[in-house]
């Protein structure tokens, strides 16, 4: 088979099991096969870029880099719904319309989905531009990132859809994907993300689309526009929608009467706890969509729609106690202690305070009666205090803790952190063993056969006080130790030893360096090479790789300019573990390129980001972060920013397209 057909037909192929999988829930592949197709394609785009199809299931993963997101303007003006909070609003709302209408009319009920908002646009069947709300007149192009949204689709299928049309709907993180995005920013000592939503909004602005891609986001359409639209009504305008491939709620309703909408949010109100998604509502429309014409819009909103929202659920308890814990990276959390109450289907006994400031300015006190709501967090928050319970004469003014609840230490809080931390990172025992537990995890050292129990065990017999004593462990240091059989502990040592061939930037990653996590300590690995060269480098240096602000980088600073993480880096050095990047994988294609260095900004056609830098250092070139008078070639490809342009023409440095690099390197 030519390339160019066995790519058209694995771009097919692919998303084919893309719809199966995603929209459908009924996979037919695995995912391992699944993978292998994508690389076959990727592979085969690579080689031949000239016979990718336009919005190749390759985009997924992304890539694309979007320093600045461009400003565009909405074809329609994206409104917002006004919002009502009890049955008598909502029956305002329906005797408004029957004015109009006094026959009635038929509603659809939907669940209010509560995450960003988003238009998508469709020319021809393919998605061509996404736009977030903004301020409802212009909004933000984000296209290269929703392209990694798995149920979006990229083509359509079918052929029955307009030619250019726009449909909106809401990006939203599934509950699941947000509690596993928060444990990770945990393992870190990231702040956790207060909620889907905000971490919803975050993401789709993130500036690396192959970040986004593992962020799993997801997307509700809700909402068809366009000049020729395939029927009548909202309703079965959506359905048509589904059959293209988007993603419609199994859940909206047609109503024909106002008990039927009451009946739908009642519904909803206990059963949104069982969703595997935040919503806040209901919305209820108009479903024929010349009534909705007839209806028109206010200034704000529409007048055939309108919000319902759903009260967060309450409740009042007694706060018995404020403890405190100590994180990996000696971050302080303080959390309540809560007489035990139902609250949304669960048992509460805990909630966390956030910080001193929160408990300061809701003036929390042990003892007090106190608020306790489960709204958009997963996580129960305490919203305030029942003064009326309050002891006047026996209630104090809570002191924050100053100094470490579990080694002393006195705590520190750093200018424009919320969190206050125990800088004792080396003898404080619960941040020893967080570091140990994250230094063995599975995205980093691997180490079979020990979990977080063992560290426990092996920490309290005083066998480890640092992950660098993981590698001097003997057989006969286990002789007495409980849970040790001749086994586990063959495994365990094997594990150990096996650990030494982790490449180098899952090493990098086990540092457990604040703010280093999995992506960024694979950029930094790749840009070094190798631990000296990343411990030599200076702040300016750290800036210039790709994603490292000034945040990382004086983190890094900071660790590497401590003596005690310059002899445990050292200590892992001498047993053998792996500090300089393989590069078997970075095969030379030629010398084209040797003395030349390049800036590559903005967003490409045929090349991811990445796609291009490795290609400029496979023929001899080098690559840099920032422009200056010794930059050879700003590579650009679209949006690239205005500033970077003014800068380059400046100082004279020549702007090359996409285009010309490839002729460059034949
Ligand atoms: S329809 C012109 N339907 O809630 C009408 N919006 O507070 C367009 N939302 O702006 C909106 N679920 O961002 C519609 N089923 C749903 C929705 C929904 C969530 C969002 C949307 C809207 C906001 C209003």
């Amino acid at each position: 088979m030519l390339p160019q057909e066995r790519i058209a037909q694995l771009t097919a192929e692919l998303e084919q099991h893309n719809y199966k999988y995603y929209q459908l829930d009924k996979p037919t592949i695995s995912d391992l096969d699944f993978d292998s197709l994508l690389n076959e394609l990727a592979m085969l785009e690579k080689a031949y870029p000239d016979f990718a199809l336009p919005n190749s299931p390759v985009q997924r993963v992304g890539g694309t880099i979007t320093k600045e997101f461009t400003t565009v303007k909405h074809r329609y003006p994206m409104l917002s719904l006004s919002n009502t909070y009890s049955r008598e609003e909502i029956t305002d709302f329906d005797d408004r319309i029957r004015k109009v209408f006094p026959d009635g009319v038929e509603y659809v009920c939907e669940l209010k989905f509560d995450g960003v908002a988003i238009g998508l646009n469709y020319k021809n069947g393919h998605l061509v531009q996404a736009i977030t709300r903004g301020d409802g007149e212009k909004g933000d192009d984000v296209t290269a990132n929703v392209k990694t949204i798995r149920t979006i689709p990229l083509k359509l299928k079918g052929n029955d859809w307009p030619a250019d049309f726009e449909i909106r709907g809401e990006i939203f993180i599934p509950l699941k994907t947000f509690e596993r995005i928060n444990k990770e920013r945990e393992d870190i000592g990231e702040q956790v993300l207060a909620n889907p939503r905000n971490a919803a909004s975050g993401t789709l602005k993130m500036q690396d689309s192959s970040v986004v891609a593992k962020r799993g986001l997801d997307c509700y359409l809700y909402f068809l526009l366009g000049e020729n639209l395939p029927t009548e009504t909202h309703f079965q305008n959506l359905q048509k929608a589904k059959e293209w491939g988007f993603k419609i709620s199994d859940e909206s309703r047609i109503c024909t009467n106002l008990e039927e909408v009451f009946q739908f949010i009642d519904l909803w109100d206990k059963k949104r706890q069982t969703l595997p998604f935040d919503t806040d509502g209901a919305v209820i429309k108009v479903n024929n969509q010349n009534q909705q014409r007839l209806l028109g819009f206010t200034a704000k909103s529409p007048r055939w729609a309108v919000a319902y929202k759903f009260k967060a659920e309450q409740v009042c308890t007694r706060l018995e106690t404020i403890v405190f814990q100590v994180g990996r990276t000696g971050s302080i959390t303080p959390v309540a202690n809560l007489k035990p109450v139902q609250l949304a289907g669960t048992t509460v006994k805990r909630a966390t305070l956030h910080n001193a400031d929160q408990i300061e300015k809701l003036d929390i006190r042990p003892g007090d009666w106190v608020f306790v709501e489960k709204g958009g967090e997963i996580i129960p928050k305490i919203i305030g205090v029942d003064l009326k319970q309050r002891d006047l004469f026996l209630s104090e003014p809570f002191r924050y803790i100053e100094n470490c609840p579990e080694c002393g230490t006195t705590l520190v809080r750093n200018e424009g952190e919320a969190n206050h931390f125990c800088p004792n990172e080396w003898h404080c025992p619960p941040q020893i063993k967080g570091k140990m537990t994250h230094f063995i995890g599975r995205k980093a050292m691997n180490i079979d056969g020990m979990g977080e129990e063992t560290i426990e065990q092996l920490f309290n017999a005083g066998l480890l006080k640092s992950a660098a004593d993981i590698y001097d462990l003997k057989k006969e240091y286990f002789v007495g130790l409980e849970r040790f059989a001749e086994k586990s502990i063959n495994n365990l040592l094997a594990g150990v030893e096996d650990s030494k061939k982790v490449p180098f930037e899952r090493v990098l990653f086990a540092l457990g360096i604040r703010f280093v996590g999995e992506t960024v300590a694979k950029k930094l690995a790749f840009h070094f090479g190798n631990l000296d060269a990343l411990r030599n480098a200076t702040l300016e240096e750290l800036l210039t790789v790709e994603e490292i602000g000034e945040r990382i980088a004086q983190s890094l600073i900071e660790f590497f300019s401590n003596l005690e993480n310059n002899q445990f880096v050292n200590r892992l050095q001498a047993s053998g573990l792996q500090f300089v990047i393989d590069e078997s994988g970075k095969e030379k294609l030629s010398n084209t390129l040797e003395g030349y260095t390049f800036v590559v900004s903005g967003v490409f056609n045929k090349f991811s980001r990445d796609e291009i830098k490795a290609l400029i250092e496979k023929h001899g070139g080098k690559n840099v972060g920032s422009i200056s008078a010794k930059t050879s070639f700003v590579l650009a490809g679209e949006n690239m920013g205005p500033e970077k342009k003014k800068k380059a023409e400046s100082l004279g440095v020549k702007i090359i397209s996409e285009e010309d690099f490839e002729e460059m390197i034949g």
